[in-house]
């Protein structure tokens, strides 16, 4: 990977100027011009990208484009699609694109192909979902399994949540799941409280198999379920393993037979389309989950081979880029008009933000610009009674990618179409917003005063000119949702390789483990403390007393 600091190039500086030159425009006067739908808006089979209300024109979207040339993005890809060590600071390759790849072609890594290990896992979890699904895999008293319970925290989680809610309507009826991530007791325990043990399997996902929570409420797990079943052996019929780490496994009590394996080049946040995504597999059947990782590899092939002037997860990178360093944005909020959807932000939270939040360069140095932005979102229409009073008319700016399909997979009445109806006007109303003297005319047809008026009107002015990007999808299969995330994944890589940041590390995470691991022994009895600083002392102290 190059090492380029972005505000060297002469495109940053470009964009620097035309940011100046046209900081005030309104984006709807970007409409004047003939044709800017078709001009800024792109399709891929069945996703349409419309990014024609954002601030920008065709010579900012040139000159953005440029800088990917600048900034070298194509050898970028290259490097990690073939394998190379670009997870620079844990000397790992990122390959979780080779998971889905369906092209028959090699991916080597270290001079090996990968595939035929990545079609033994595929294989390995086809026998096992297909046996899930069928009844055929009996609990320790001989009946089918019917609940599913996966437990992981962080991209052992996150994924399989979000893809199995976003994927309901294609889940197995005879089959209930649920997810145990947190390491405060209510999450096992009231998961516990609604399963069998009799008829329950357990995932324990971790990559590293060494995470507290996880091990934690495995633990807690397989104490609940022995005292149920009493003897070991049948832990094997009720706990399965996906991971990386054989030995942790083994340990625990697992057997390597009911291990589901991946590979350090596979990322946390990234493993969903690894033996992570088993419980996926389960729930939804196997071809399902097959047609996610086509559709995911999909967005691959578009991704490599779409000129970048017409490439989704490029143009998606390049406008937050725009928004982030040129006019300021420091969140991005994802909007799905759709109640399945309901994780996906919460997902690319972690994508984003463990990726991209970092403010080291490639080359050690502080970054002298901003990089990830904060990512947030919750469905609409629930928003739009919540937060989008400030999206509207807070002093911040928000870019919003709204994320709709045109067919619901519930269409009662006229659900959809209203739903649809705010997803088109939203957009509208942030771009175009409403001018005082448009205020000022509809009270005076309303029959205001001119007192009143005076008074009101400048609180229902809106200034409108807020960008986002509306992505319609014509319906959320397994195919579109593996394209939609594979979207995004691409869109976090092209953009850490623009700020020239490590995105598939996380080091940010570790200080407060280490601290945490200091602290807990310090729990464990009713000395008071005096080790840390005074606020630190104060409440552990504090809370000593407490418990008492
Ligand atoms: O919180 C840090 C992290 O390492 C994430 O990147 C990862 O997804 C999560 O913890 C869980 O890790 P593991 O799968 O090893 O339990």
């Amino acid at each position: 990977m190059k090492n380029i600091n972005p505000t060297s190039t002469p495109a940053w500086s470009a964009l620097q100027a035309l940011a100046n030159k046209h900081a005030d425009r309104p984006i709807r006067s970007y409409f004047e011009q003939e044709n800017r739908f078709e001009e800024f808006s792109v399709k891929l089979e069945d996703i349409l990208i419309d990014f024609s209300k954002n601030k920008l024109d065709k010579e900012i979207f040139g000159s953005l484009v440029q800088l990917t040339e600048e900034i070298g993005l194509k050898d970028a890809i290259q490097s990690m699609f073939g394998g190379e060590k670009i997870n620079g600071t844990e000397g790992r390759a990122v390959l979780h694109t080779a998971l889905r790849n369906q092209s028959g072609d090699p991916v080597i890594f270290e001079g090996e192909d990968v595939m035929p290990e990545v079609k033994a896992v595929l294989a390995q979890m086809k026998t096992f979902a297909d046996q899930i699904s069928n009844g055929q895999w009996l609990g320790y008293t001989g009946k089918p399994i019917t609940s599913l319970v996966n437990i992981g925290i962080g991209g052992s989680d996150l994924g399989p949540v979000m893809v199995t809610e976003a994927l309901k309507p294609y889940q197995n009826p005879n089959l209930d799941i649920h997810f145990v991530s947190n390491v405060d007791g209510t999450h096992i325990a009231e998961t516990l409280r609604k399963v069998n043990p009799e008829t329950t399997l357990f995932f324990i996902a971790s990559k590293t198999f060494t995470t507290q929570e996880t091990m934690t409420n495995a633990h807690s797990a397989r104490n609940w379920f022995m005292e149920y079943a009493q003897e070991e052996k049948a832990v094997a019929r009720h706990f399965v393993a996906l991971s990386t780490n054989e030995k942790g496994v083994t340990e625990f009590g697992i057997d390597p037979k009911n291990m589901f394996a991946f590979w350090d080049w596979v990322g946390g946040r990234y493993s969903l389309w690894s033996a992570i995504g088993l419980p996926i597999a389960c729930a939804i059947g196997f071809d399902n989950f097959e047609k996610l990782l086509s559709g995911a590899h999909a967005m691959d092939k578009h991704f490599q081979n779409a000129e970048f002037s017409k490439n989704i997860p490029v143009i998606l990178a390049l406008i937050g880029i725009w928004n982030t360093n040129f006019l300021g944005a420091t969140s991005e909020a994802i909007l799905p008009y759709d109640q399945y959807l309901h994780r996906f932000a919460a997902y690319f939270q972690q994508g984003n933000m463990e990726s991209n939040g970092k403010f080291v360069t490639r080359n050690g140095e502080k970054a002298n610009y901003s990089t990830g932005p904060i990512i947030w979102g919750e469905p609409g229409t629930n928003g739009q009674h919540a937060f989008y009073q400030l999206i509207h008319q807070g002093t911040h700016l928000i870019p919003c990618d709204f994320i709709a399909p045109a067919i619901s997979h519930n269409p009662i009445g006229d659900h959809h179409v209203k739903l649809l109806s705010n997803f088109f006007a939203q957009t509208e109303a942030l771009m175009n917003g409403k001018s005082l003297e448009e205020v000022t005319s509809e009270m005076e047809k309303a029959g205001k005063s001119a007192e009143a008026i005076e008074k009101i009107a400048p609180h229902r002015v809106f200034e409108g000119n807020r960008p986002t990007n509306s992505i319609l999808v014509k319906q959320i299969t397994p195919y579109t949702l593996g394209q939609l995330i594979a979207m995004y994944e691409h869109k976090i890589f092209v953009q850490g390789v623009i700020w020239n940041i490590f995105s598939f590390d996380q080091w940010g995470v570790e200080l407060g483990k280490v601290l945490a691991n200091a602290i807990l022994p310090e729990l464990r009895d009713d000395q008071m403390v005096a080790s840390h600083d005074g606020s630190t002392n104060g409440l552990i102290n504090a809370y000593k007393e407490m418990r008492k």
